[in-house]
């Protein structure tokens, strides 16, 4: 495999630039062309951001895994396409070929069909980090069925809702997953969440743990068994589906400022193009490299860096099961040494809890195969910026500090590894195809260098979101309807004198907790499901490992026992609507909020008292009871 758009030098890279700003059209054009496709486009792109509509490669036709598999069997048929590394250190790894990748994926294609899935139909995946996740991801994509993976740390609640909003009729699941030294019983929690969701009609369920589980007839049936009926009946092969460029491949929930998780939607073959082509050029990924992203497929994340571009592009990608910190603070390291990884992909929350073990889990370990490193999620702050860069870079590795989001299907703003300039703390420079341009509150443009302002962008790339699911207009209001004609990304950014961009946080409501994203009114729907609670405000604070931690404001009526059993129970309603994830890490007990004459909650005074800002609570005048700020205050614990 070879990458005519891999871009090798500085040069390089601001001549890509300008073409892309110059002849946008042009410039995807050539790069689509080293894709494999059933029949051309007709259309580059047709876009407008007012409605939106958003279209890319149309009349084009193509199956995005005959790209990932079919296209690689001839020349890379016996390379590694995954390795997988299991939870368990003592237990066997997995080492599978492009070629066993491909007969699985058909033979589980067949699977579905045998299901009743057809195109279009929406399949709902709720499985631990084995390699069958990324082998029914695939098989969705497959047959054109529409998955929606959903990460196993979410909640029964949380399962019912997004069922209900994509109407997913299929799940696929396990009896249960290994984490660390827990057991997820992850098809007891699909159990609890069907209750509630009748109109699904099968769930496959892959033997993972062997936890007991229910099976009910006529819907529940074993991955294993159903293998078994394709092997023995059913036609080997599974031609893939002819898809549209904009066919919907996937769903993705993500949480907005608003208290419903929204469907991110990617159609395919822009998703396809712009994994792949970002893939290869931010890691600078070269044939035979060891790819590991330590994320789960159950973000955006391992979707498009640990799945789709990795094998778009024909690489070797690491999927491991378990959790940085079992059986000790030394597994990452481990994987590293034991498989001569290349590129190691994580993010900041998870450097930051392993700096915390200091260097003893380091020293032993054989880091030196790894070349490139990289960070993704939340920005990473200059402390552990450097322990990476020192101790497991040895200083020669560069690290690339990638800004994305689910909604930006891949990487937007990033150095290139090797290629242009890191900086620590700065995304640094947008990648060839991709215009941010930053705004004030107004919407007026700060052009120039050394400004900072909402960080918007002004033009579609392929990976843009198209949609969110069933509520076309929810995507108009939250990301194209702020700023007239710009995409609006939600983060605060800085350009510095060189044009280097810094993302400072999200502007909106929403936290962002160990690099996942959470709404606050998210959170404080599901504390107000507790019995006994009047009204709560949920903000973020400063947190040394997960970057922002959760810090919840609540009146409470109910009979106050012991305070400390309270907040438990607050606890664990917000792990049962939403998920253990989305747990307070502190809550307060208040008699009121501060509000505003007009009922506003004033969520700057919150947030300034969680930080534990005393004297500098700003203006509190146009408050309703001034009085509940300094109760607040003083009670913060
Ligand atoms: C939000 C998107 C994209 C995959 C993981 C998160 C923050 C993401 C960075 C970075 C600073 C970052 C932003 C963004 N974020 N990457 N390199 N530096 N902030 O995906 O859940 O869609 O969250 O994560 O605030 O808006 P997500």
């Amino acid at each position: 495999m070879s990458y005519p758009y891999q871009i090798h030098t500085p040069e390089e890279y601001h001549a890509a630039y300008r073409k892309s700003v110059n002849d946008p059209e042009a410039f995807w054009a050539d790069i689509a062309a080293n894709f494999y496709w059933r029949k051309r486009w007709d259309r580059v792109l047709d876009w407008n951001f007012t409605e939106p509509s958003i279209k890319w490669f149309s009349g084009a036709k193509l199956n995005i895994t005959e790209n990932c598999l079919d296209r690689h069997l001839g020349s890379l048929g016996n390379k590694p396409a995954i390795i997988w590394e299991p939870n368990d250190p003592e237990e066997h790894h997995r080492v599978i070929t492009y070629r066993d990748l491909h007969a699985k994926v058909v033979q589980f294609a067949n699977v579905l069909k045998n299901n009743g899935v057809k195109k279009g139909d929406r399949v709902c995946i709720y499985m631990g980090m084995v390699p069958e996740l990324a082998i029914a991801v695939l098989a969705c994509a497959r047959i054109g069925a529409v998955h929606s993976v959903i990460f196993g740390g979410f909640s029964a609640q949380s399962i019912a809702d997004r069922l209900q909003d994509a109407m997913a009729t299929f799940i696929i699941t396990c009896d249960g997953a290994f984490r660390g030294n827990k057991e997820i019983p992850l098809k007891s929690v699909i159990d609890d969440a069907l209750v509630q969701c009748r109109f699904v009609k099968r769930v496959i369920v892959l033997t993972r743990t062997r936890t007991p589980v229910s099976m009910i007839k006529g819907r529940d049936v074993w991955w294993e068994d159903e293998i078994k009926k394709v092997e023995t009946h059913g036609n080997p092969d599974c031609p893939a589906e002819e898809m549209d460029a904009e066919d919907e491949l996937f769903i993705l929930y993500t949480s907005g400022s608003t208290g419903k998780p929204k469907g991110v939607v990617h159609t395919c073959a822009g998703y396809m193009v712009y994994t792949t082509y970002s893939f290869v050029n931010v890691f600078q990924y070269h044939p035979g490299d060891i790819h590991f992203c330590t994320a789960d497929i159950g973000w955006i994340t391992g979707h498009s860096y640990i799945v789709y571009g990795p094998l778009g592009a024909g690489a070797t990608t690491l999927m491991f099961e378990g959790v940085p910190t079992w059986p000790d603070a030394g597994r990452f390291w481990d994987i590293v040494d034991k498989y001569r990884v290349n590129i190691l992909y994580t993010a900041p929350t998870a450097i930051r809890s392993l700096m915390s073990f200091g260097l003893g889990p380091i020293q032993d370990k054989d880091l030196s195969s790894l070349k490139v490193l990289g960070t993704v999620g939340e920005p990473i702050n200059e402390e552990a910026w450097n322990w990476y860069h020192e101790y497991i870079g040895k200083n020669k590795c560069p690290i690339v500090d990638t800004w994305w989001q689910t909604e930006t299907g891949g990487i937007l703003i990033s150095n290139m590894a090797g290629v242009t300039p890191g900086k620590a703390s700065f995304a640094t420079l947008p990648l060839p195809g991709v215009q941010p341009m930053l705004v004030d509150e107004n919407g007026e443009e700060l052009k120039g260098n050394g400004v900072s302002g909402n960080l918007c962008i002004r033009y579609p790339w392929p990976g843009i979101i198209r949609t969110t699911y069933g509520d076309h207009e929810r995507c108009r209001l939250n990301y194209f309807a702020t700023y007239p004609n710009l995409y609006f990304t939600g983060d605060g950014c800085l350009r510095d004198e060189n044009g280097n961009y810094r993302i400072t946080g999200r502007v909106d409501d929403v936290l962002n907790v160990s690099g996942h994203r959470i709404g606050t009114a998210e959170v404080e729907n599901a504390i107000n499901m507790h019995a006994g609670v009047v009204e709560s405000a949920v903000v973020g604070y400063p947190h040394d490992l997960k970057g922002q931690g959760i810090y919840a404001y609540v009146i409470y009526s109910g009979t106050h026992g012991d305070e400390n059993l309270t907040r438990q129970d607050i606890t664990l309603t917000v792990s049962r609507i939403i998920g253990p994830i989305a747990k307070p890490d502190k809550i307060q007990f208040v008699t009121g909020l501060p509000k505003t004459r007009s009922g506003k909650i004033m969520r700057r005074i919150l947030r300034k008292i969680a930080e534990g800002e005393t004297e500098n609570l700003g203006d509190t005048t146009t408050l309703l009871d001034p009085h509940v700020v300094v109760e607040i205050r003083d009670g913060k614990i």
